[in-house]
């Protein structure tokens, strides 16, 4: 199978993955990075491993209709089998939902459908997750619809909370579990598993 990469941010997970791809550990190939941010990390980590990469900047387009079809059109080119949204904080609109429906998915660092939603991203989720003394965390793999991390949960992956976390042990753990997890997800996916 072949997919395209969504990110909006840092891109750590990309470039996980792009690595894992370097080693034949991802078995899925990586056709593409699709950003909506012309300042995404994720971009450094496209051209370091020279994967094709198209910035798709909202604000270039005359409304959010137009970007949408403007999306639709790139992805009908590449033809990915589906899309991972992995750090993308743009809707995806109801063109490209309608195409991929039931192909695109997101990756979460928390246990959906707790601590979801916009605004919802980065440290923002252990914090409240902390605050909330929770005893467990994880991550949460799920089908893409209207709504933020709102459709069908996929794949959930889950750890204790320890007696001396802080905000900096528990992402690093979330991600360190998110990039297994996603790993695994992509291999079985491929191999019809999923
Ligand atoms: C990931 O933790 C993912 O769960 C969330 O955004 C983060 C992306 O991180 N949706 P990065 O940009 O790949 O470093």
């Amino acid at each position: 199978m072949k997919f395209v990469v969504l990110a909006s941010g840092a891109g750590s997970i990309l470039d996980f993955l792009l690595q894992q791809q370097n080693t034949g550990s991802l078995h899925p190939k990586i056709q593409a990075l699709i950003t909506n941010n012309p300042r995404a990390g994720a971009i450094q980590f496209a051209q370091k491993h020279g994967l094709p990469y198209h910035c798709l900047d909202i604000s270039q387009y005359n409304d959010f209709e137009a970007w949408d079809r403007a999306v639709l059109e790139l992805l009908t080119e590449i033809q990915p089998d589906f899309l991972l949204l992995a750090g993308f904080l743009k809707k995806i609109g109801p063109l490209v939902l309608k195409a991929f429906r039931g192909r695109i998915f997101n990756t979460h660092p928390s246990l959906l459908p707790k601590y979801g939603g916009q605004g919802m991203y980065g440290r923002k989720v252990h914090a409240a997750v902390l605050a909330a003394g929770e005893r467990i965390s994880g991550v949460t793999i799920h089908q893409v619809t209207e709504k933020f991390d709102d459709g069908p949960i996929v794949v959930q992956a889950d750890t204790s909370i320890l007696p001396d976390e802080t905000l900096d042990s528990l992402e690093s753990r979330i991600k360190l579990l998110e990039k297994e997890t996603i790993l695994n997800f992509l291999n079985d996916l491929d191999q019809g598993l999923i």
